[in-house]
């Protein structure tokens, strides 16, 4: 009996290391870790044997770093940094800038101040002190986040106002100053979407024109059971790689929640019993034929994925477990959702060694999948 048990435990542990393992002869598996990640042993078990490239989901955010003009909180950060240093981790700094990260204080800086030479000063400060002291530790920067709207616009951020369209190079310049060995990526969701893909494809193209250090493109890649078309994604990752850079999914979580409409979002306080059952459907458990969905869909992603493997560089899952995902709140809050590899007892999911499988089997495991939905 005893064992028996003690075989199981090394096949289990086996088969928790074997992810990113599997997969290192197509690209590096990498996951987003939060502080309560790192605080647990066992998540940190998992993020150290299963993933090879750890990314931290909120502590390196200008918002996080710097609480008020000068005013530097580095210790999470130094910490996570040390631990996939200690670990070989490819760590990748997340992000340098992103509208939603702007500290509430660049808002409330004095009208007179406000000029073109004020704002890139602050970029460069910020930009160079981050880039700056993680030097030689992190292997890449996702360096502008979300500079573009769906419908392929320049969006209308504090940056892109002051400054101009320049500040995505600009930015690019100050992070390469810094470190110059570091690779520097441009991060955005909806590349699947034309309009965007056309005018992020156009931008970057232009920059690497100009000699800009660009060296990659992060697809986030938050997706649900139906969205997006796979031929979609298919076609983005083979596109950006005509531009000779890494292609990225950076960002990637599986919803299987109903996604609300427009008059829905924001308005969860109202939501009476009946639409709430709709909105959040599992709350209790997820049924059998909803996770079978879930499981063929990342095989089905994955599937894509590997078949491109000579253009994709890195599969980053946005969080190791259900239970901490961005996804229980986003486009509503508090519903439960399953996006994930381990469920919300830090439990391994079926769907964890079926992409082991995957990889093993590859090229023939996909033989059968999908690709066009
Ligand atoms: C964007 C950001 C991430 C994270 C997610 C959801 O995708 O790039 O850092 O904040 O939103 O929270």
């Amino acid at each position: 009996m005893r064992c028996f048990s003690f075989l199981f435990l090394l096949i289990s542990c086996h088969v928790s290391a074997d992810l990113s393992v599997e997969y290192r002869k197509y690209f590096d598996v990498g996951v987003a870790l939060s502080s309560k990640d790192l605080a647990s042993e066992e998540s940190k078990k998992l993020a150290v044997n299963g993933f090879s490239s750890w990314t931290h989901e909120f502590a390196m955010k200008w918002s996080q770093v710097e609480v008020k003009p000068g005013q530097y909180n580095f210790e999470v950060v130094d910490e996570f940094v040390k631990l996939g240093v200690e670990n070989n981790k490819k760590i990748i700094g997340h992000t340098l800038v992103w509208y939603k990260a702007n500290p509430t204080w660049l808002a409330e800086e004095p009208n007179h101040r406000r000029n073109r030479e004020y704002y890139l000063q602050k970029l460069r400060t910020h930009i160079s002190t981050l880039v700056g002291r993680y030097k030689g530790k992190i292997y890449g920067w996702d360096v502008v986040n979300e500079a573009f709207t769906y419908d392929g616009n320049y969006r209308n951020n504090i940056w892109y106002r002051e400054i101009g369209e320049d500040y995505i190079q600009k930015s690019f310049e100050f992070a390469h100053a810094a470190d110059p060995n570091a690779k520097l990526f441009y991060n955005d969701f909806g590349l699947v979407n034309l309009e965007k893909q056309d005018a992020v494809f156009k931008a970057i193209k232009a920059l690497k024109k100009k000699g800009v250090p660009i060296h990659g493109i992060g697809i986030q890649g938050h997706y649900s059971l139906s969205f997006p078309d796979l031929s979609k994604l298919d076609h983005a990752i083979k596109r950006f790689s005509l531009l000779d850079l890494d292609v990225m999914i950076t960002e990637l979580d599986i919803s299987v929640l109903p996604h609300p409409g427009p008059e829905e979002k924001g308005e969860e306080e109202n939501f009476d019993e009946a639409k709430m059952l709709q909105l959040n459907p599992y709350s209790v458990e997820l049924p059998v034929d909803v996770e079978k969905k879930f499981d063929e869909r990342y095989q089905n992603i994955f599937c894509v994925l590997l078949r491109n493997h000579k253009h994709v560089d890195r599969v980053t899952f946005w969080g190791l477990s259900d239970s901490r995902s961005w996804r229980n709140d986003w486009p509503i809050q508090d519903r439960v959702d399953y996006p994930l590899l381990f469920d919300r007892n830090m439990k391994k999911k079926a769907v964890f060694d079926k992409l082991v499988t995957l990889a093993k089997g590859f090229p023939r495991s996909c033989d059968s999948q999908i690709v066009s939905s």
